[in-house]
């Protein structure tokens, strides 16, 4: 079984790429399913037309499933993520031009404001007192950008936060994934209430809401997945990777140094924190509609639900031969798949990368003395199979002494 709270997600993944090409394990609520955790296996499956997202056509297990299946709201969602072919083609188009380059790119100005204010508020702490750079930055950041794109209400904003963050934890039982899968539901129906009776310049009211007015089987749980799919995947991916960039160089003082002195820029720095620490770990689920083989007497039969391991890809041995285990932004080939490959390539990647870069570089370039609170004790990971990241990371931002 693969362990709900993901203390060790990494030794866990390298232990299954070694047993094969696809390991059968058992996910929380007793689901079986394939992991992949090898780079070359999950770009063949994720665009292979034989693996198909969409639980509602593709799989057969779908009725057996436990009340209160703790994966439920991801795996089970109704949004273009959980799509397959034409209809996920077409879906995808309607959403594709508002993620592309130049549209992000005109975010730039808003989002350095945003950066430019969380800085400040951490440049006034008290010489020589911590603070948990998670909650202070990447969180407020990311929150805000995906919560302008969208539309959503300063009201309602830390209500959904906290009820997403309560959705991604793998190691709670049915009887509160019941609780947490409703008040999830009940804080995006409120969301999309408000904006039909408030439609703003935003993206759920000039696209998401008439493109499913434009859908005739579309249904009011559809608009609800799809605010839930635009919030989560913009909100929990980049406040993790915001953080893990922190924390791998304030754990690898000589990476900062090498930064400093341009051995490496911030591409290679964030470029090498998703190799080393992508922030999607599993994302439950996908189906073999065909028998499929996969050498070494591995044979995944139709109707088997396959898991993805993102993030195990780039510490995949075969491609990183070298030292896949250690952060090393100095080396030249940082392949990685914390996006994703082939027709759900994440949307998103453009801004997640444009976001982390403003925040980090915002404030290292204000506060160059920032230090760990803590360098003996590093934080624990986020208890879910989905999301990979610490819980917190406690920074000094002035340090008493700078040095
Ligand atoms: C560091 C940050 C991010 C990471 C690591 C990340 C990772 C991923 C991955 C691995 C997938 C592929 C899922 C699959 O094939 O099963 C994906 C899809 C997606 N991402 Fe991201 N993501 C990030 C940020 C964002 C942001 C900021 C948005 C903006 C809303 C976003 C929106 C999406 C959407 C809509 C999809 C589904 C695409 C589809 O199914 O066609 N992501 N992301």
């Amino acid at each position: 079984m693969l362990d709900p709270n993901a203390r060790a997600s990494h030794a866990e993944a390298a232990a299954l790429r070694a047993r094969g090409p696809a390991v059968l394990v058992e996910l929380p609520g007793g689901v079986l399913a394939w992991s992949i955790t090898r780079h070359d296996i999950i770009q063949a499956l994720t665009s292979d037309p034989r693996v198909s997202r969409d639980f509602r056509r593709h799989w057969p297990g779908l009725t057996e499933l436990p009340d209160g299946w703790p994966l439920a709201s991801v795996a089970l969602q109704q949004s273009l993520a959980n799509t397959y072919g034409a209809e996920h083609r077409r879906s995808r188009a309607r959403v594709a031009p508002s993620f592309a380059p130049r549209r992000v790119e005109s975010m730039r100005p808003r989002i350095q404001a945003t950066a430019d204010r969380l800085v400040d508020a951490l440049a006034a702490v008290p010489p020589g007192e911590s603070v948990d750079v998670r909650q202070a930055l990447s969180l407020p950041l990311t929150m805000t950008v995906i919560c302008d794109l969208l539309g959503v209400p300063d009201v309602l904003r830390a209500g959904l936060g906290a009820a997403i963050d309560a959705i991604l934890d793998t190691a709670i039982d049915a009887a509160e994934a019941i609780v947490r899968q409703g008040e999830l539901q009940e804080r995006l129906v409120e969301l999309l209430k408000y904006k039909q009776d408030h439609p703003g310049a935003d993206l759920t009211s000039d696209l998401l809401i008439p493109a499913a007015a434009a859908e005739e089987e579309s249904s009011e749980q559809q608009l609800v997945d799809s605010l839930f799919l635009m919030l989560g995947a913009g909100y929990e991916t980049s406040v993790n990777l915001i953080t893990s960039v922190l924390s791998e160089l304030l754990t690898h003082p000589e990476q900062a140094t090498r930064l400093r002195a341009g051995v490496v820029d911030w591409t290679d720095v964030i470029e090498e924190t998703l190799r080393h620490e992508g922030p999607v770990m599993y994302l439950p689920l996908r189906y073999a509609i065909d028998d499929i083989e996969l050498g070494e007497g591995v044979l995944i039969r139709r109707g088997d639900p396959i898991i993805i391991a993102f993030a195990a890809a780039g510490r995949d041995p075969a491609i990183h031969p070298d030292a896949p285990d250690t952060f090393d932004p100095t080396r030249t080939d940082k392949a990685h798949l914390a996006f994703g490959y082939g027709p759900h390539f994440c949307l998103g990647a453009h801004l997640a990368r444009l976001e982390t870069r403003i925040a980090v570089t915002t404030l290292f370039d204000r506060l160059p003395h920032l230090a760990l609170a803590h360098p003996e004790q590093p934080p624990p990971p986020i208890p879910s199979l989905m999301v990979n990241g610490p819980t917190h990371l406690d920074i000094i931002p002035t340090p008493a002494t700078p040095g």
